[in-house]
């Protein structure tokens, strides 16, 4: 075990963890941050993604180690059930979740490009999104939302 200090949403927590935990165990269990989700461990379904540095990461392959000067930011960042930001307004007035398992992800990889480019046109949102994947098929939805938010608005 080690003691590191990961600043998540902008508050330092200490932890003494095995520094190769994968940060989506950290995030889960250590932190009760359940935003981020475990769908393959794999890299390939991006359930887990979340901002290290501005930057999406599959948090299911990151380990802790070396994340101590890093900024990680996860969905709980973005608002509240009561009071949701601007994305995650979108992704609800376009009903863009059917079970939801993959939401978190979908709105952190999403964040992550309307923060380094405020106004994509749809081909960029489709490449930037292409690796997060949504079982239940609302990937129209998803972008629509996106487009919104990137003030494009109409059908995707
Ligand atoms: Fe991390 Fe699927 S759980 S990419």
């Amino acid at each position: 075990m080690t003691l590191l200090t990961l600043n998540v949403n902008g508050t330092l927590h200490k932890l003494d963890i095995d520094p190769d935990m994968p940060l989506l165990y950290a995030l889960r269990n250590q932190l009760g941050l359940n935003g981020a989700k475990y769908g393959c461990g794999l890299g390939q379904c991006g359930a887990c993604t979340v901002l290290v540095d501005d930057k999406p990461v599959f948090s299911c392959l990151t380990p802790c180690l070396g994340l101590e000067d890093k900024r990680i930011r996860t969905v709980e960042s973005l608002g509240s059930a009561e009071h949701p930001g601007p994305l995650q307004r979108a992704f609800i007035d376009a009903q863009a979740a059917q079970c939801g398992y993959c939401i978190a992800g979908m709105l952190m990889r999403a964040q992550a490009l309307l923060e380094r480019e405020p106004h994509p046109d749809e081909a960029t949102i489709r490449a930037h999104m292409a690796s997060n994947l949504c079982r239940c098929g609302t990937h129209l939805r998803i972008i629509q939302a996106i487009r919104a938010v990137a003030g494009q608005g109409g059908a995707a």
